[in-house]
């Protein structure tokens, strides 16, 4: 029998087969969105409860939006007025979620970790929304439906990945599930934003565009985490546009169309210039928002259900 995963903590250790069916499904439901045709009874009386602990717009909309369109309860948990602030722990919170028969809980903690320890005392899918410098894996998830979409899959890609990896649960959790699925992953940044574990993760480390991004045939350019860094890792933000920042002239060195990725929020002219950014022929920034959306609603549909399935067979 197949294991199927009853929570989304990490995309390191999920296999291809699980990847793949989570994209299949999103897959569909980007074409019911856009025709307003989805669902509303797939997860009637369900409650879906995000508890986001770190500042979040899009992802946190996103999940919403999700919820709303297969026909959850959702409830936006104000953590920054609640009790957590009045020094209740995580695990007084869970016990209090858990009482109140939540099925889905969504959470974004700046501490790596607390998702999986939540995971262990709530009887609710935990579905992890970015954990401190952990993992977010429905951010790589939609990165791979839009690469999918646009490149005809993702076995045999370069992708490079740019900018501040050492703070990015999202460069995590895509360099785990390219790998994953047969991609050539490789991260370009200066020594001081790339953690030590890089080279042991199998992928390729460049500390120069010019030959990071050579033939790619992805480029995702990262925001500079400053609330993250505690000494000088970076000189100036001027100073690390010209050596780092995603410009035309550097794009210039992948493959002629490559396409230009972001997670949002963006620094304009510190990680990405505008023009680079808003370039309708290369940029798939905004289509990665709607993905967003289309993955979320999978991910909550399967662990609403019967999990994620195609893990190995015992
Ligand atoms: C990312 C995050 O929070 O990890 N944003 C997001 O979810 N779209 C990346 C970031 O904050 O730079």
């Amino acid at each position: 029998m197949a294991i199927h995963s009853r929570h989304l903590l990490a995309i390191e250790g999920l296999h291809p087969p699980q990847i793949a069916a989570m994209l299949d499904l999103a897959e569909s439901y980007v074409l019911l969105s856009r025709t307003g045709t989805t669902p509303r009874d797939r997860l009637r009386g369900r409650t879906l409860i995000n508890l986001f602990f770190e500042d979040s717009t899009r992802t946190r909309t996103s999940f919403e939006l999700a919820g709303k369109r297969l026909g959850a309860d959702v409830i936006n948990m104000p953590v920054a007025t609640s009790s957590v602030n009045k020094g209740e722990t995580l695990l007084d919170t869970a016990s209090t979620l858990n009482a109140m028969n939540c099925d889905l809980l969504v959470i974004r903690h700046a501490s790596s970790g607390a998702p999986a320890l939540l995971a262990r005392k709530v009887d609710a899918a935990v579905i992890n929304a970015g954990d401190g410098t952990h993992e977010h894996p429905t951010q790589a998830l939609l990165d791979a439906l839009t690469i999918r979409r646009r490149l005809g899959g993702l076995q045999g890609l370069v992708v490079a990945i740019c900018g501040d990896i050492l703070h990015s649960r999202v460069a995590r959790s895509n360099i785990h599930l390219l790998s994953a699925m047969g991609s050539r992953v490789r991260v370009v940044g200066p020594p001081t934003l790339i953690p030590p574990e890089a080279e042991r993760l199998g992928i390729e480390v460049f500390h120069d565009m010019k030959a990071g991004l050579a033939g790619a045939d992805v480029v995702m350019a990262l925001r500079l985490q400053q609330e993250r860094m505690t000494g000088g890792l970076v000189p100036s933000t001027r100073e690390y546009f010209r050596f780092f920042g995603l410009d035309a002239e550097k794009l210039a060195y992948a493959k002629p169309q490559a396409l230009v990725m972001h997670p949002g929020p963006m620094n304009r002219g510190v990680e990405i210039a505008s023009r680079v950014a808003d370039d309708p022929d290369r940029s798939v920034i905004r289509e990665q928002v709607e993905m967003g959306v289309a993955v979320r609603m999978a991910v909550l549909d399967m662990l609403a259900h019967a999990g994620i399935p195609g893990g190995p067979r015992p």
